[in-house]
């Protein structure tokens, strides 16, 4: 993968959405993986510089009116200016814009702002669709009501404040859009089903998109366990491919029962082991049932 280094052009990945869409999550999720990638990268969370900048103010939902968003594109400009800083300091080689930049003019401000330094085919825009209030509710519940907007406010006055944030939101938000955007580097995830590229070329776009293809924004449990218990084990001998003992066979049967209480609620469920007899013997009781894959 040759996108590694020092040598990496700037490029910036811009969120865009609704509040509650999760924006902040795919964004950490970016973040981790291209630093793991050995691309430094940095989140700029425009929430942040809100409660910075506006620090004392008090900030409901109406703060978020359209009429209000003189204030809001100020962020922008302070955001930005961070963020070419960063990038000029060379400390970084990937910035990401965690903001709502549901409008065009938005948009069109961001790139303005960083034209001379990031060319356009370097900004990637991700825009996440979700329509359904049960997913935007639940991400409101499981990730804003402990966030400093909300802190020492009761739940359901909490809830109902980001709910009318958003609808302030919802006044002015256009989303991206083929005809209008069609110069854009973007990808438009729609409620986890459906996703629109659009001049998804270079590299990085594409290592990008093939990552959020795979990226879950829903809860999904994950159980590890190791196999029963093995022949070998009880010779106190390492390695060797040895079959369960008794014991490790009632363990295989008593794990499908505790998984099948465990997962009750999800009709498929994957089942992952490696090829030695032990792994394959503990994960057999699974295959028996055709719920799981
Ligand atoms: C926020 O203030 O939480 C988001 C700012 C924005 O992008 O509108």
């Amino acid at each position: 993968y040759s996108e590694t280094g020092n040598n990496v052009e700037p490029y910036v990945i811009v969120m865009v959405g609704l509040p509650g869409r999760g924006k902040s999550y795919i964004s950490a999720r970016l973040n981790r993986w291209l630093n793991w990638k050995g691309l430094k990268s940095k989140i700029f969370n425009l929430g942040d510089y809100r409660r910075t900048v506006y620090s004392g103010e008090e900030m409901n939902s109406e703060w978020f009116n359209p009429s209000n968003s003189e204030k809001r594109e100020r962020l922008v400009d302070v955001a930005i200016c961070d963020l070419k800083n960063w990038l000029l300091s060379q400390e970084g080689v990937v910035g990401i814009i965690d903001g709502t930049n549901s409008t065009v003019s938005r948009r069109e401000h961001i790139k303005s702002l960083l034209s001379g330094l990031v060319e356009e085919d370097r900004i990637l825009w991700i825009e996440n669709i979700v329509d359904s209030g049960e997913v935007v509710l639940e991400n409101i519940r499981c990730t804003k009501l402990n966030n400093l907007d909300y802190s020492n406010k009761p739940e359901s006055e909490a809830v109902k404040d980001f709910i009318n944030r958003i609808t302030e939101y919802e006044k002015v938000y256009q989303k991206l859009e083929l005809d209008r955007d069609r110069a854009k580097h973007f990808v438009q995830m729609v409620n986890g089903k459906h996703m629109l590229l659009n001049l998804i070329c270079n590299q990085l776009d594409q290592r990008l998109v093939y990552f959020l293809m795979n990226l879950h924004q829903k809860n999904i449990p994950l159980y590890l366990c190791r196999h029963g218990e093995s022949t070998a084990q009880v010779k106190k001998i390492i390695g060797t491919d040895p079959e369960l003992t008794e014991k490790g066979e009632r363990f295989a049967g008593k794990l499908v029962e505790f998984i099948d209480n465990e997962t009750s609620g999800h009709p498929q469920v994957n089942v992952f082991c490696s090829l030695l007899k032990r792994s394959l013997r503990t994960a057999k009781p699974f295959t028996d049932k055709a719920r799981y894959n």
